[in-house]
């Protein structure tokens, strides 16, 4: 008699589960060679080496992964996926001479990409950013995170997030709303940033809030954006409605965001070129992820680097995203990320991994679910045609992944 009931078994597989704290082969992979996976009711039910797999006669399907390494599927915990229109009329003029003040003062940058969305109907939105998942998914993506923040107002934010809850509806994807009403300040408001932020937090975050549409709140805060007083308006607001907050902190100079968002427990301060050491240490003790976006460093030909070697001694958990979006980052590989982290910023093929995976899980407050394979987690996994996990940092423009299970179903991966 069998003890085990299994939907699905993977046999022939090579593992690399990203646990926490198993870096017992000093790869930092938590690897298991020959290994196998079973998973019951979407999630993983028991992981191991395969000569110690129970036999289980009641298993209803067995896949052979052919000798594939198979990791969490990967996790974008950083994205501005849901715009219309494009910059790229921006990307040449800046190359023909035009600086970005100049492009500016002529209404373009991220107002531009607002009037683009506000204009766009809501099925328009949603046709253009599906494919752009899409795209990430093909890349094994198994968990977004999206941003509002192109809309900066009540009825275009609530637009944007619909239309992320709506791709999460759409594709087996799991989708994580952030609301980013403090992006940028639109035209409505000009010359009355205080104003605007009275209307973020007593008319669109209550409003989104109530309408279901909003699991985290974000701002960008810094010169040209928000202050760190009007961004702890933001936070405190996101507080009492016991909503978590994450922060657009110290991309183009040190204004103390991390430690702010760290003071509000924040689940990740983002990008963090400008970050220094007090900042570190309130984000060590508040245990906040340092969410890195290389992607946007090397499109803004930024030549200051975030302080990687302070925050891995720190013990701070640092995750990698895409970031994409029009303005700074038109960017829809994971991998390619993974690359630019190891590349630009110098992290290791494993600590790029942990970045799309369990550090990012716990970017979006999903550790205890996501991330991680793991008896108990969800079963969210992707199967890789390469040689070693370095290689899904190692290669750039090739696509190893050659499967993608999200909550224990195999799912087509688009494109
Ligand atoms: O994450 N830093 C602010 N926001 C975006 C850029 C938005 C835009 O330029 O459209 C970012 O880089
Ligand atoms: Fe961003």
């Amino acid at each position: 008699m069998s003890t085990h009931t299994w939907d699905a078994v993977w046999l022939n597989a090579q593992l690399a589960t990203m646990t926490d704290g198993d870096n017992s082969d000093n790869g930092g992979y938590g690897e298991i060679s020959d290994g196998a996976l079973a998973v019951k009711d979407g999630v993983i039910a028991w992981v191991g080496k395969q000569s110690d797999l129970p036999t289980n006669d009641q298993t209803l399907a067995t896949h052979d992964a052919n000798g594939a390494w198979i990791t969490p599927a990967l996790i974008d915990c950083h994205t501005h996926i849901v715009y219309a229109g494009n910059r790229s009329n921006e990307f040449e003029a800046r190359l023909n001479g035009a600086t970005y003040a100049d492009i500016a003062a002529q209404g373009g940058g991220i107002l531009s990409t607002v009037r683009a969305t506000r204009m766009a109907s809501e099925d328009e939105l949603f046709n253009l950013s599906l494919p752009r998942v899409r795209r990430l998914m093909s890349e094994g993506v198994g968990v977004i995170e999206i941003k509002s923040g192109y809309g900066l107002d009540l009825d275009s934010e609530a637009k944007m997030l619909r239309v992320a809850r709506r791709i999460g509806e759409t594709l087996p994807i799991t989708v994580k709303t952030t609301f980013l009403g403090a992006h940028a300040l639109p035209p409505e408001f000009s010359d009355n940033a205080d104003g605007y932020i009275d209307h973020v937090c007593d008319v669109m975050l209550p409003n989104l809030f109530q309408a279901g549409l909003v699991d985290a709140v974000d701002a960008f805060c810094e010169h040209i954006a928000f202050s760190p007083i009007q961004t702890e308006r933001v936070f405190a607001r996101a507080r009492a409605l016991g909503l978590p907050v994450k922060l657009h902190a110290e991309q183009l100079s040190d204004q103390g965001g991390a430690s702010l968002v760290a003071q509000y427990g924040g689940l990740s301060a983002d990008h963090l070129e400008y970050l220094l050491s007090a900042g570190i240490a309130a984000m060590r003790r508040a245990n906040t992820v340092a969410t890195l976006l290389p992607s946007a460093f090397y499109y803004l030909r930024e030549t200051k680097l975030p302080p990687i070697d302070a925050l891995r001694t720190a013990g701070v958990p640092m995750a990698v995203a895409t970031d994409c979006n029009p303005g700074t980052s038109p960017l829809t590989s994971l991998l390619m990320a993974m690359n630019m982290a190891c590349t630009l910023f110098k992290l290791t093929p494993a600590e790029a991994l942990a970045g799309t995976t369990r550090h990012a899980a716990q970017a979006l407050g999903l550790a205890h679910s996501h991330g991680q394979l793991r008896v108990g987690m969800r079963a969210d996994f992707a199967l890789w045609d390469i040689t070693r996990p370095a290689d899904l940092s190692y290669a750039m423009g090739a696509n190893p992944c050659v499967g993608l299970v999200l909550g224990g179903a195999d799912v087509e991966r688009g494109v």
